[in-house]
């Protein structure tokens, strides 16, 4: 059996172990493995984070069904043998999982440590009890279940898909998220940072028979690891097994976290008993102020913004669920080039590395709890285990997630059914009482959908400081009469559908697509494409403009969430099998923008944009709608072959402009203008024959750590360097060198080629490949050929 070797440095009073490493893995049931002599020699051998679903196949038989992916599910054990060096005696271990989909169970030594219904909670298990110690060999053992079907109404994947660690701390400790740091004064002059530790005693009297006491050392450290601050606490006694101590410092000229410059101190916490050290921890810290106003909408630091946001759901396109840093990094990288300044986590926490990343990249963050509440929305959801797990889901939430300056809302939930009756008061009341137990310092808010006041019971609960509201664009000028003096914003917007790459004609009919549900759908197109024109959505949502259009001229409104940034797995609507994935995103599936992207850059950065489309490969003679999203301009002039197709400008509220032109192939030119000089030119040419492969690496410098990637977009080229706009090849890959191909994808919704395969078909031109490093520093070459196409070659260095 594999078996790793934990030895700990006896003067480092905490130490926390990467315990992702070298697990073995089986897909199916099998009572005994929880069992330390159990044989798992001919299991498969992985590391985690792992999503087992998104190794699968789709079929349409799945249980899961199309709304989660179509992809399998079911039940898998994961074993862990581990040796724990003698120098841990008298320690206290823990073994810390940041996520498991779902109700999964762990044993240590044949001996069940718990439960966890709620495959989004993070949370811990003490170990040391149990533990053996020198060359006698432990072995956790988790049972994950997720067969129990349907349980949600997106992709969730299955298993142990987050990062899992092994703390070991001295038995006087901070205790888990034992630290609360908040900012109750923040000028330019000084900031009033408020500090509450709570600290874990595991260990009786001492030997004189007194209780222990403490010292308490807090300091604030600027970026540059420089003290700016410190507080201590002497002679705190510890009379119970669980204390808060309360501390406060002042930090002067404070440098603010925003969104545009996210600026982070770190507060270290150390205990010292004697001159022992007991325990050092760290948590990140951002001095921010915020205020929501019912007339004017949202203030950081003073200074009055919207709220531009998009809802995400978890998962990672063709890596699944599985947790990569670097993977979440791209998503948020993308989402900030256009613009976004904040995130709602649809309609589950997050992995703690997502609010990270939101700390270091300047974005705002929507904290969400539950997708329902007691009445379930699927047969063997949540709702189920609501009784029992709703209170402890909720506190370790806020406790997990309070440090982080990101977040600026908790929710509470989404589209809950509770709305529709007076249980909604009872059970928003309870939970925004759990939040404000826990932080006071941000607004509670829920995803409401009915927005008549005295129909909604969560409304009238009075419970929630802000409020949230999907969709209804068409009310939002009516809140400040419908809604007096309450803080509200745009919870979820658009749910528009597009496919990257694809235009349905005329783009000035706008479809509201799935009314009477997926199965009388009788209106879509035979491949299952959507129209990249921002001209579909779902009949309860709208077109992108259409919201954008009304939120940007409200400033009660204080912002926004579109629904959403990216396609996710699952939510096919509005059409059936073999539609998988959702149309919603602003970007597809693999992370190539659509069309729509350029719009939300157009109105939200200060970067000059000119963005046209489609393509120019048509039937000769076809009427084609040719759209241009600019800014940092007066004018648009389009030419076709160096003929002027006339100058167009918006006028009134519009966020784009639109040349309606007898295809003749050759290049369109598009030229912006402003005051007469020209800002920016586009051109666009048809393609001739498709020719050769051309590979694009987001990054060819990469870490040699098993979990760095490279994300390669494949081009389908004419020799020219046009990209083909209908290009649909099989693309082969092989990889040698310092890394592995972990993921494949093309951004079509209804492809049923598997994520994992070495291989894919190019959808509208484009497809993608992603790259992970492995510990082993070097070359990685990535070659990509196809039949009938010259192939291309690319090397990245991973050191
Ligand atoms: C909303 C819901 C989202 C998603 C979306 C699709 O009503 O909150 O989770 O289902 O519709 O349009």
């Amino acid at each position: 059996m594999l078996c790793t070797t934990v030895a700990f440095a006896q003067n480092e009073p905490r130490t926390i172990l990467d315990f992702n490493k070298d697990w073995r893995f089986y897909l199916g049931d099998e009572a005994k493995a929880k069992i330390i002599t159990f044989n798992d020699s001919d299991w498969r051998t992985l590391n985690l984070p792992h999503d087992w679903s998104i190794e699968g196949q789709f079929s349409k038989h799945h249980l899961s069904t199309t709304q989660e992916g179509a992809l399998p599910t079911g039940i898998g054990w994961y074993r862990k043998a581990f040796t724990v060096s003698t120098s841990a005696k008298g320690k206290a271990v823990f073994i810390e999982f940041d996520g498991i989909y779902r109700n999964s169970e762990v044993w240590i030594n044949g001996h069940s440590l718990g439960i966890r219904p709620y495959g989004y909670s993070s949370f811990r298990y003490e170990l040391s009890t149990y533990l053996k110690f020198g060359r006698e060999k432990n072995v956790l053992a988790v049972r994950v279940d997720n067969s129990a079907q349907p349980n949600s109404r997106w992709y969730t994947g299955s298993g142990i898909y987050r990062n899992v660690r092994l703390v070991t701390t001295s038995q006087i400790a901070v205790n888990q998220w034992g630290t609360f740091v908040t900012t109750p004064t923040v000028t330019s002059q000084k900031a009033v940072i408020a500090l509450q530790t709570s600290i874990r005693k595991a260990v009786g009297r001492t030997s004189k028979g007194e209780l222990p006491t403490i010292r308490l050392v807090s300091t604030i450290l600027d970026a540059a690891g420089k003290e700016v601050a410190t507080q201590t606490t002497q002679s705190v006694r510890l009379i119970d097994t669980l204390i808060t101590v309360s501390q406060q410092v002042d930090v002067s000229n404070p440098i603010l976290w925003s969104v545009e410059k996210p600026y982070l101190y770190k507060l270290v916490t150390r205990i010292y008993n004697q001159n022992r050290l007991e325990d050092r921890y760290e948590t990140p810290l951002g001095i921010r102020s915020f205020k929501f106003d019912p007339a004017t909408g949202f203030s950081l630091n003073g200074q009055p913004m919207k709220i531009l946001g998009v809802c995400l759901h978890h998962d990672l396109g063709a890596l699944g669920a599985a947790v990569n840093r670097r993977a979440m990094q791209r998503q948020l990288e993308l989402l900030k080039a256009m613009g976004c300044n904040a995130i709602r986590t649809a309609h589950n926490p997050p992995a703690p590395e997502f609010l990270d990343l939101c700390d270091e990249m300047g974005f705002l963050v929507m904290d969400e709890a539950f997708d329902m509440w007691k009445k379930k929305k699927s047969k063997q959801d949540y709702g189920l285990t609501w009784d029992t797990w709703h209170k402890t889901d909720l506190e370790d939430m806020v406790r997990r997630d309070r440090n982080h300056p990101s977040i600026f809302i908790w929710s509470i939930g989404n589209e809950i059914r509770e709305q529709f009756d007076s249980t909604g008061i009872t059970i928003a009341n309870e939970l925004a009482s759990i939040v404000k137990t826990l932080d006071t310092t941000r607004p509670v808010t829920s995803a409401l959908t009915e927005n008549i006041p005295d129909k909604n019971f969560i409304y009238r609960s009075g419970a929630l400081d802000i409020l949230g509201f999907n969709y209804k664009h068409e009310a939002y000028a009516d809140f400040p009469k419908t809604f007096p003096n309450q803080v509200v914003l745009a919870s979820e917007t658009g749910s528009s559908l597009q496919t990257r790459g694809h235009y349905d004609m005329p783009s000035d009919s706008v479809r509201m697509w799935g009314k009477g549900g997926p199965t009388k759908f009788t209106d879509g197109n035979p491949d299952w494409t959507a129209s990249a024109y921002d001209n579909e959505a779902a009949y309860w949502g709208s077109t992108h403009e259409q919201t954008w259009k009304v939120i940007k001229k409200l400033p009660h409104m204080a912002g926004l969430f579109i629904w959403t940034g990216f396609d996710y797995l699952g939510e096919p609507h509005p059409y059936p099998w073999p539609a998988r994935s959702s149309y919603f995103g602003i970007l597809d599936l693999a992370g190539f923008p659509k069309d729509v992207y350029y719009l939300y850059q157009s109105e939200w950065t200060n970067k000059p944009v000119l963005h046209i489309f489609p393509h120019w490969n048509w039937p000769k003679g076809k009427t084609v709608d040719v759209w241009a999203y600019y800014n940092q301009a007066d004018e648009v002039e389009l030419f076709l072959n160096d003929k002027s197709l006339g100058v167009q400008k918006k006028t009134g509220d519009e966020l784009h402009v639109m040349w309606r032109v007898k295809y003749e192939p050759g290049t369109l030119k598009a030229v912006s203008r402003k005051n007469g000089r020209e800002v920016l030119i586009r051109t666009m040419s048809t393609a001739g024959k498709p020719a050769k492969i051309q590979l694009i690496a987001d990054r060819t410098a990469l870490n040699a750590d098993g979990k760095d990637l490279s994300f390669i977009t494949v081009n389908v080229l004419d020799e020219q360097g046009n990209l083909i706009p209908d290009a649909n090849h099989l693309i082969t890959f092989s990889v040698n060198g310092g890394g592995t191909l972990v993921g494949v994808d093309n951004g079509y919704q209804a492809s049923l080629e598997s994520f994992k395969a070495n291989y894919r078909k190019v959808y509208n031109g484009k497809c993608l490949a992603i790259i992970q490093t492995n510990e082993k520093a070097g070359r990685i070459r990535v070659k990509a050929t196809s039949e009938g196409l010259q192939g291309a070659e690319i090397e990245l260095v991973s050191q």
